[in-house]
């Protein structure tokens, strides 16, 4: 099986053009008028080539475009990429990643082994130097990722390697940018191990395989520890809800629990739970989808793939704060032993469900996962799904939905999106919605009555009956865990939506600045 791309992120004190790599990477803004320092001198020395590009109106410097000049002998890089940072305006800490993530991709489809970023230092004047140094590094792993793991013939072949480096001229802005990109490589490999365990297709992720891939992980990482329901200590704990969806299936349920307890005097911590949907296929049990795309149901796994990544990267930090990772998993289907429209179960929290529509199957999971979390006496929980079509259909594939019980969660949250690019956008529940969700025969019914519309605000209602006194918080992510095609910034595939995210959030929660 082929592993994915490694990557080496560094930095280097040296001249620009004189940088001896395979590709140097510069920026261009839309709007400037000139050409900076930087590209002047590269101009210069490759005889107004830079200059000739953009006065052929080849490459104007949007975001998302590029030009590739190839170098004469007279500057140390083998050739230049030119990338488009858009308006000078607009500039954001996405506009840094977007820029190291197309850079990256394109390295991998010319199979550059070695690339020099030099454009950091166009965004000194408005960003922090740290966070585009993070952003640089994101933007790397998310650019340079394949899933190509059990491809075993390809024509054109992947390299196996890319190393990166981040180089300035001026030593002590090197070593300024140094932490930023340790920060930011701990977080790329944690959003391309959650794409990983994501894209694997439900043969091969299913819930004890993910439960070992789990305990893998703890395993592999200081401070975190694992544990492991199986289908008998479920139905001991009464978690009623986890066991009805896995009923139908060959390969039984598991409740995956990961926590991260930092060193030292973890009492005075807050606590945060992260709950992810890990239906590891979703065929829709026995009110079953229809076949015409099905196969992106194997992706219905995106929210426990998000958490689990998310505590690697909180410990890989040593950020002080409590982290449980909860990951209900379960197959959702059809067959002689699954659960069915009219059953009414009862939940690990004590309430009963009736369940009207076995695809409503994330609602049945995260309740026990929700209610695992307000039992271990969490502070915040942040549930993370891929629970409705309905959200997919309300905002698309750029934005999430977010439902809270609490403002500062919620604009804490936020914040969190605006500088890890991953954006959501608040969604309203309540009260009326909750209404819906009432049986008369259970607690709760899975469905709502009287309306077919607003499934997303109902779920989200249905959900918040299981987190106590808990701040809690639930991300939608139905429309934004995977792109269909590829992007100048990503390959097709697992997005990882959730990992810059949840991770922002925990580092702001924990660094007194970060909070307003
Ligand atoms: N996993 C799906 C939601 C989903 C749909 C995610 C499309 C990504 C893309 C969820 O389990 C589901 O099937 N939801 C149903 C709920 C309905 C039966 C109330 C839906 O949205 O159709
Ligand atoms: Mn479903
Ligand atoms: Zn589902």
């Amino acid at each position: 099986m082929k592993r994915i791309i490694e990557v080496e992120l560094k930095t280097r004190v040296v001249d620009f053009a004189e940088c001896k790599t395979q590709m140097l990477v510069v920026g261009q803004f839309s709007d400037a008028k000139r050409l900076d320092a930087l590209n002047r001198e590269l101009d210069r020395r490759l005889d107004g080539a830079i200059e000739r590009v953009i006065g052929l109106g080849d490459f104007k410097g949007k975001q998302g475009t590029d030009a590739v000049i190839y170098g004469n002998g007279r500057i140390g890089a083998e050739r230049v990429l030119l990338v488009g940072l858009g308006d000078r305006k607009k500039v954001a800490v996405d506009t840094v990643r977007k820029a190291a993530a197309l850079s990256a991709s394109k390295a991998v489809g010319m199979k550059v082994q070695t690339m020099a970023l030099a454009f950091h230092g166009v965004f000194m004047a408005r960003l922090d130097l740290e966070l585009v140094a993070q952003a640089i590094a994101e933007g790397v792993y998310y650019g340079s990722y394949r899933y190509d793991e059990y491809v075993t013939s390809d024509e054109d072949g992947r390299t196996e390697t890319l190393l990166v480096e981040v180089i300035d001229n001026d030593a002590a802005k090197a070593k300024q940018l140094e932490n930023g990109l340790a920060r930011g490589a701990i977080i790329g490999k944690a959003q391309s191990y959650a794409r990983t365990i994501a894209n694997r297709p439900g043969n091969v992720i299913n819930p004890p395989t993910l439960a070992d891939e789990a305990k893998k992980l703890a395993n592999g990482t200081p401070g975190l520890s694992c544990e492991v329901l199986d289908e008998k200590q479920m139905a001991k704990l009464g978690m009623g809800g986890i066991l009805a969806v896995g009923s139908g299936s060959k390969t039984p349920p598991r409740f995956i629990v990961v926590k991260y307890t930092p060193k030292g005097s973890a009492a005075k911590l807050p606590t945060v739970a992260l709950v992810g949907k890990a239906i590891t296929f979703d065929s829709g049990g026995i009110s079953i989808k229809p076949a015409k795309n099905m196969e992106q149901m194997k992706l219905d796994k995106t929210g426990g793939a998000a958490v689990l990544a998310t505590v690697k990267a909180a410990a890989e930090m040593k950020l002080p704060v409590n982290l449980y990772a909860i990951v209900p998993a379960a197959e959702n289907m059809p067959s002689g032993a699954s659960y069915r429209p009219g059953d009414i179960v009862t939940t690990y929290s004590g309430k009963t469900v009736e369940v009207l529509d076995t695809d409503a199957e994330g609602r049945m999971v995260l309740c026990d996962g929700l209610a695992y979390a307000q039992k271990q006496g969490c502070d915040i929980i942040v549930d993370i799904a891929t629970l409705t079509g309905a959200c997919k259909v309300a905002l698309g594939k750029y934005m999430a939905g977010l439902m809270s019980n609490d403002e500062q969660l919620s604009r804490d949250i936020e914040k969190a999106a605006q500088t890890s690019g991953e954006k959501v956008w608040p969604m309203p529940s309540g009260e009326e919605y909750l209404g819906d969700m009432k049986s008369k025969v259970a607690d709760l019914r899975n469905l709502a009555g009287g309306s077919k519309y607003g499934d997303a605000c109902n779920a989200a209602a249905f959900l918040g009956q299981f987190v106590g006194e808990a701040k809690w918080a639930h991300i939608d992510i139905a429309g934004v865990d995977y792109l269909e095609k590829t992007t100048e910034w990503s390959a097709a595939g697992a997005s990882a939506f959730g990992v810059r995210l949840l991770t922002t959030y925990l580092v702001n929660l924990v660094s007194k600045k970060g909070r307003k």
